[in-house]
């Protein structure tokens, strides 16, 4: 029997326990020996990266890709991609996305695990299809499928999203428990039913270790047939991250199952890291909260992300008193808005609007813009119906008889978008990868270009003046 493990570290591990702050000169050194450690992949680009590598780190997430690439030809590289919303938090144009993939697969992502916040696959229909016109004979197209519990999230439900993600061909499939709520009996009971419907297809399965139920629930994975699981080096393992991958590998290779992982490397990459995490912990980047467990998020159901933000929220606006009532909301806005999964964004909309509701005493009287929004359907389909009256009233107000239909926006492959971002960049733009960064991220972007162009022309000065010496 064969399991393999992908590494979280440079990705998952680094975005859930110190807000993705991690630089690549941290961890260049060690990529080298990760390349011999056996992983079926190394998941270390999309998610949170990009958005950080320009707005925190000075980094072209372009360039820390390239660098990840030469120091690891023989490992598949893996990125997360939020469909139509590609590593930002709006829809962007068909020809925006299939450009970005292009450009993935171009500067060395293998592995594409491409999901949508709604499980709605019309929004990640595009990226499959790039990532198949893009492919390189190491190409993989997963689908993802965000996690969630409700009333309408069945095990029979789970089956019916696979066989759409197998129809559509992606070459994987990947469950996505962001919350770290999949209980092991939930995991025995939805990997045999999507066994049972496409056994074919390799799953793996995403979970994080929050409320303290990970391991239990990956081994009765593991025993249900899983093919895959995610794993961080135990150093940067466990709390909102992934399960520790020695341990991991540890507890499989007992009961002979093969992981191809060489042991001697993994110990070298925890111990390469344990001072890196060190670092962070005494400068404050590494909150030690974030490495506890927080079973809380498994009676109300919400990410411990999201916990974590409305305390902050609320012990700002001096409102704690307020925090069970708003915590009730929670569930009761999710239900008005056809159970959508807690996942970015919909994880800040849903609970943003629930602390609106109790905090002005009468629900629904204010309603954010982006969840104005998604009763327009600019997100997608819900997974159930909306509140009708809800609905109406958002649609009156904005002189709409129904919902729009947001592929057809989406769809739109105008070439304006490219055209105008590398109009506004001008010289600043030096390439199709330094374009993409602007539309995804045009102010974090800019400031990095413009940063850039002045080191630059600093060393330059240094080096002219030395000539002259
Ligand atoms: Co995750």
């Amino acid at each position: 029997m064969r399991v393999q493990l992908t590494e979280t570290v440079l990705r998952d591990a680094n975005q859930s326990l110190m807000a993705t702050r991690l630089p690549y000169a941290d961890f260049e050194e060690i990529l080298s020996t990760m390349d011999k450690a056996g992983y079926y992949s190394v998941e270390c680009w999309g998610g949170a990266t990009f958005d950080s590598c320009l707005r925190y780190l000075n980094e072209d997430p372009w360039e820390r890709l390239r660098g990840i690439r030469e120091h690891m030809p023989n490992t598949k590289l893996q990125m997360l991609l939020r469909g139509q919303n590609l590593l930002g938090y709006n829809h962007y144009h068909d020809d925006v996305v299939e450009k970005f993939v292009e450009l993935s697969i171009k500067n060395g992502i293998d592995i594409l695990r491409i999901f949508d916040a709604l499980n709605d696959f019309r929004n990640i229909k595009t990226a499959l299809e790039a990532t198949k016109k893009y492919a390189t004979a190491n190409t993989v197209a997963s689908g993802c499928i965000s996690y969630t519990q409700s009333p309408v999230h069945t095990v029979a439900k789970y089956v019916e999203m696979c066989k759409e993600l197998k129809a559509m061909g992606f070459d994987t499939i990947c469950l996505k428990d962001m919350a770290g709520t999949m209980s092991p009996w939930e995991a025995e009971n939805l990997i045999k039913g999507i066994k049972d419907a496409v056994g074919d297809m390799p799953l793996i399965l995403h979970t994080h270790c929050t409320t303290g139920m990970a391991y239990q629930t990956v081994t009765k994975a593991v025993e249900s047939g899983i093919d895959v699981i995610d794993t961080a080096t135990s150093c940067f393992s466990n709390g909102t991250s992934q399960p520790a991958t020695e341990t991991m590998y540890y507890a499989l290779s007992q009961y002979g199952i093969d992981t191809g992982l060489n042991e001697k490397v993994l110990n070298k990459v925890n111990d390469f890291f344990k001072p890196v995490k060190q670092k962070y912990i005494d400068d404050g980047t590494l909150n030690p909260k974030s490495m506890g467990t927080d079973a809380q998020a498994l009676v109300y159901k919400v990410p411990g992300g999201m916990l974590s933000n409305m305390i902050a929220n609320l012990t700002d606006m001096d409102a704690m008193d307020k925090f069970d009532e708003a915590l009730a909301e929670i569930p009761a806005v999710r239900k008005d808005m056809g159970y959508p999964p807690l996942v970015t964004p919909l994880s800040q909309m849903v609970g943003n609007q629930a602390v609106t509701n109790v905090l002005m005493g009468e629900r629904y009287k204010m309603i954010s813009n982006e969840v104005k929004n998604y009763f327009k359907g600019q997100y997608g389909i819900a997974p159930a119906p909306v509140d009708k009256e809800l609905e109406s009233r958002i649609l009156a107000e904005a002189d709409m008889k129904a919902p729009v239909d947001c592929r057809i926006e989406d769809a739109k492959r105008t070439g304006e978008d490219f055209a105008k971002a590398k109009e506004a960049l001008g010289e600043l733009a030096r390439s199709e990868e330094d374009v993409m960064s602007y539309i995804c991220f045009p102010k974090q972007a800019q400031d990095y270009f413009e940063a850039r162009k002045a080191k630059e022309e600093r060393s330059c000065k240094y080096t002219m003046e030395a000539v002259e010496e």
